[in-house]
């Protein structure tokens, strides 16, 4: 089962920019706030669209190359909203040690989708991470907000059948 992998830009979120300069605002006296505001941003809006990159330039008095390079730089942040479920492999030693990147490789060709990837029917995203904290039991995914461990390939198959 194979998927198309989704390039559509973000749809405008009518109040979105008043939102975001919202949640900057109030952190914008923080040591270091933009990491922090992109967090806020992300939690409640999901991502951080290329229109919130001018607001929080704005807010932040930084030039929008600045904002951008943090946003891109750092793999924790979205720039397009995520699928309806987030499935994420963790890729760290332990996990890794025990078949996460087999586990990861076939998530890939089960999905079409690279890790930051959504397939087409916008039903799932693939994401790694390093370490759950569930060292004890890998492979470890997470689906939704739910972490499971000791994931083969035919788990994983039954795991993504239910998250479409
Ligand atoms: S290494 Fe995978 S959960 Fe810790």
């Amino acid at each position: 089962m194979t998927s198309e992998v989704v390039a559509a830009a973000p749809v405008p979120v009518p109040g979105r920019a008043q939102r975001v300069r919202e949640l900057a605002l109030a952190r914008q006296d923080l040591r270091g706030p933009l990491i922090p505001i992109l967090h806020a941003v992300q939690e409640e809006l999901g991502y951080v669209a290329p229109a919130d990159v001018a607001v929080l330039a704005d807010v932040l008095n930084l030039s929008v190359a600045e904002v951008h390079g943090v946003v891109t730089f750092y793999k924790d942040f979205r720039r397009t909203p995520a699928g309806r479920t987030t499935v994420t492999i963790c890729q760290a030693e332990a996990c890794r040690s025990v078949g996460a990147v087999a586990l990861a490789a076939h998530a890939q060709a089960t999905t079409g989708c690279g890790f930051g990837e959504t397939t087409a029917d916008n039903r799932l995203t693939l994401e790694q991470t390093y370490c759950f904290g569930n060292c004890a039991l890998g492979p470890a995914v997470q689906v939704g907000d739910k972490l499971h461990g000791r994931v083969t390939p035919t788990r994983l198959d039954a795991l993504l059948g239910d998250a479409r």
